[in-house]
């Protein structure tokens, strides 16, 4: 398959003009410049742009010794050679242009190089974790941090991120769902796209615009049973419908890389799949920019049982259109040898070789290979007080209200004396979460300063362990019950560790520790009001005295301002306005598990019998805590549900609103979510699709109607051929304030007349 450079040309101008938003545009010049190089370059050279390397100048978080080049004289050697193409997971300007001299000044054709790296949720102001912050359903929101994430990287002499995360994750046995949006394809394609627009403006030439990744190309979130780096085994149209739109959101935000997956989909690791990488990723969804491998992912293919031996991994991997191997160094080592000997034609390596050097002319670093290398703003926009004020923000809006009895806020001027009891009640080293490894160590605030800061009194706070995270610790429980006994009220953080998720965490099982459990259930035994503060980064399933408890609040892994918004949330200043991105189940078992699951024959009905139904024989299917889930302390209603025409036509569009009312005595935050279920299909269809959501602030009685314009392509699916179709019908609509209940209406698509 010839890939000419005029149509190469116009999908890259294409898909930036066509974006409307990256401002990119390949002058002539550029163009030029980029066929000038190639038809220069050694195929050394060519296989060098397509080499990325861990950077052993500014290492950061040490790479895997066996792999890539530790060793700095080699590494500064092979960059004089013009044998590496991006370094990634290193920071700082001095070490960048350190490296980036050799590559300028020192190889034969100056060829600045990229530096890549893993902001996954901020650089040194950390930020909530992306599940927790997806908790926001506000991709305006979102976009915000992404920005801030944004400038702090390149500040540091990054141009390129290793993100968003827009694999949605549909087993919360998998640890690395913390790294996502959650379960949801319209969540995750409407948050992913936001971030890929917050890290790079409109301009991707600007010294502070950062390079999306969107990663794990493709459908990683459904890896078999949760297991980390497994089998994945879907259906096209499955993985066209579900996992495929938030990439095609990302690309159309204007990313210019992407990142396969280490996991394989119906045995083709996606690695070495050309009808994934290039079939799918460039001719059905028109991508431009270039794909990187995941780390060592090409190598891998050989414990895969895909490739024979290291040199047939390369082979493979750059005929299935991975541009860039990342760290195993396999394209630098065996290209040459494999176009010389006619297996893998020159042509295929000037294709990988241009979308990379398209990218570095897109994002200035021909014209100025110093972009983002400037100490002065090193020094000046890293860990500035406006950050770590927006992550004290998104900290408290992305904590979610799952369940309250009233016990909440605690009034600090009642002069009540709380108990903060558990493993993470004064605990630093877990509140970055998985992802944050520029973070410095024990600089985020942790629960108890938090509450210490913001409590007139703060002698009325006690503090006692209770557990350590995994095990008891002597006297524990008895300190704790104790000190439950003397207080009005009970704070108790508990929860998952940070390397409890993230890559390779996955766990058999979704609860906290049995031995926080035994904390938990020994101190509601005391009789006081019990407020449960989880640290998490997957759905949990709650059990006795944390699902019994007065309150209980998600607080995920929200970053460096952790304890300053769990204290607004608790105490009041802030009121809680987050909503599941995952459903919590009853059981762990019930895993894979997602709201917007298939009725099958069998449904249990509200008629509540559970004879011969599609459920568990001890537990229903449902979820304890639904997808889109989350209280406020005051208490909104929805009424007034109108649509203005129930009869859809085929090229129409219809209207629906509803009226939401604050009822409560405070101001507070909700989001009003719109689903529907298409009744009838030719492929069987989900009992609820989230395809709107508006989130409104409003003052106590106040109330404000929410419109939303729905067409034929938001009832589309994907159908036989793989081709996405919407068919005439009924349409179920709800417009509530969760996956379940809400204010319900029908209405009809008819066919085009
Ligand atoms: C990791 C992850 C990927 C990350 C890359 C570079 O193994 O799978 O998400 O960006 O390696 O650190």
């Amino acid at each position: 398959m010839t890939i000419d450079r005029r149509s190469l040309l116009s999908g890259i101008l294409g898909s930036a003009v066509a974006l409307g938003f990256s401002r990119v545009a390949l002058a002539a010049s550029e163009v030029e410049r980029v066929d000038d190089l190639i038809s220069r370059m050694t195929i050394e050279e060519k296989a060098g742009q397509m080499t990325c390397l861990a950077d052993a100048f500014r290492p950061f978080n040490p790479p895997n010794p066996d792999a890539g080049i530790q060793d700095v004289k080699r590494l500064a050697q092979e960059i004089r050679k013009g044998r590496v193409g991006c370094l990634f997971n290193g920071i700082g300007v001095a070490g960048a242009r350190k490296a980036q001299e050799m590559a300028v000044n020192d190889s034969r054709l100056g060829i600045p190089l990229i530096f890549a790296g893993d902001v996954i949720h901020g650089l040194k102001t950390i930020f909530p974790v992306p599940l927790g912050e997806a908790s926001c359903f506000d991709p305006a929101f979102v976009q915000r941090t992404a920005r801030a994430m944004a400038v702090e990287a390149t500040a540091a002499g990054l141009h390129l991120t290793f993100a968003p995360m827009a694999d949605v994750a549909r087993d919360q046995r998998w640890g690395r769902v913390v790294e996502g949006a959650g379960e949801d394809v319209v969540l995750t394609s409407l948050l992913s796209a936001a971030r890929v627009r917050g890290f790079q403006t409109g301009d991707l030439r600007r010294n502070d615009s950062l390079v999306a990744c969107p990663k794990h190309f493709a459908a990683y979130g459904a890896v078999a049973a949760g297991l980390e780096y497994g089998s994945v085994d879907i259906s096209d149209e499955t993985l066209r419908e579900t996992h495929l739109p938030p990439f095609g959101a990302s690309f159309a935000a204007g990313a210019l890389t992407t990142m396969a997956a280490f996991s394989e989909i119906n045995g083709v690791p996606a690695t070495a799949d050309r009808s994934l990488l290039t079939d799918i990723l460039r001719g059905e969804m028109g991508f431009r920019g270039f794909v990187f491998s995941d780390y060592t992912a090409d190598e891998e293919l050989v414990a895969h049982g895909f490739a024979e031996d290291d040199r047939d991994a390369a082979r493979l991997a750059v005929l299935a259109g991975v541009d860039m191997s990342m760290q195993s160094g396999l394209y630098i080592r065996y290209l040459p040898e494999l176009v010389k000997s006619g297996a893998v034609p020159m042509a295929t390596i000037d294709v990988a070789v241009r979308r990379i050097l398209y990218v570095k002319a897109a994002m200035g670093l021909f014209d100025n290979p110093w972009r983002s290398l400037d100490e002065k703003v090193e020094a000046t926009q890293i860990a500035t007080p406006a950050h770590r004020a927006l992550a004290r923000e998104a900290a408290a809006r992305s904590v979610v209200l799952l369940q309250n009895d009233g016990v909440l806020p605690i009034d600090p001027d009642r002069g009540r004396k709380i108990a903060l009891i558990g493993p993470f009640g004064e605990d630093r080293d877990n509140v970055y979460g998985p992802w944050a490894f520029y973070g410095d160590p024990g600089k985020g605030v942790d629960i108890a300063s938090g509450l210490r800061a913001a409590m007139p009194d703060s002698s009325l706070l006690t503090v006692v362990r209770g557990s350590d995270i995994r095990t008891g610790i002597p006297g524990g429980i008895d300190a704790a019950v104790k000190a439950a006994g003397a207080a009005d009220v009970v704070l108790l953080a508990v929860g998952e560790s940070q390397d409890m998720t993230g890559e390779a965490q996955s766990r058999t099982t979704i609860e906290i520790p049995a031995a926080q459990q035994a904390l938990v259930d020994a101190v509601a035994a005391a009789g006081k009001p019990i407020v449960v503060l989880l640290r998490h980064g997957r759905a949990l399933a709650l059990h006795d005295g944390v699902a019994n408890a007065n309150a209980v609040l998600a607080t995920w892994f929200l970053g460096s301002e952790s304890g300053h918004a769990i204290a607004d949330v608790v105490l009041g200043k802030v009121d809680p306005s987050g909503k599941l991105p995952v459903s919590f189940p009853w059981e762990s078992g019930q895993e894979p598990f997602f709201y917007d699951r298939k009725s099958t024959g069998r449904p249990v009905l509200d008629n509540g019998s559970t004879e011969y139904k599609a459920r568990y024989a001890t537990t229903d299917n449902s979820a304890r805590y639904p997808f889109g889930h989350g209280l406020s302390y005051t208490q909104f209603a929805l009424d007034q549900l109108k649509v203005a025409d129930p009869a859809l036509r085929w090229d129409g569009t219809i209207e629906i609103s509803a009226r939401l009312t604050n009822k409560g005595s405070r101001k507070g935050a909700e989001v009003v979510q719109l689903y529907i279920r298409d009744r009838v299909a030719s492929r069987t269809r989900p009992i609820r699709e989230l395809k709107r959501m508006e989130r409104v602030t409003l003052d106590p009685g106040r109330s404000r109607t929410v419109r939303f314009t729905l067409s034929r392509t938001d009832l589309e699916f994907v159908g036989a051929d793989n081709q996405r179709l919407a068919e005439p019908g009924l349409f179920d609509v709800w417009v509530g304030q969760s996956s379940t209940g809400g204010l319900h209406t029908q209405i009809t698509l008819y066919a085009a007349v």
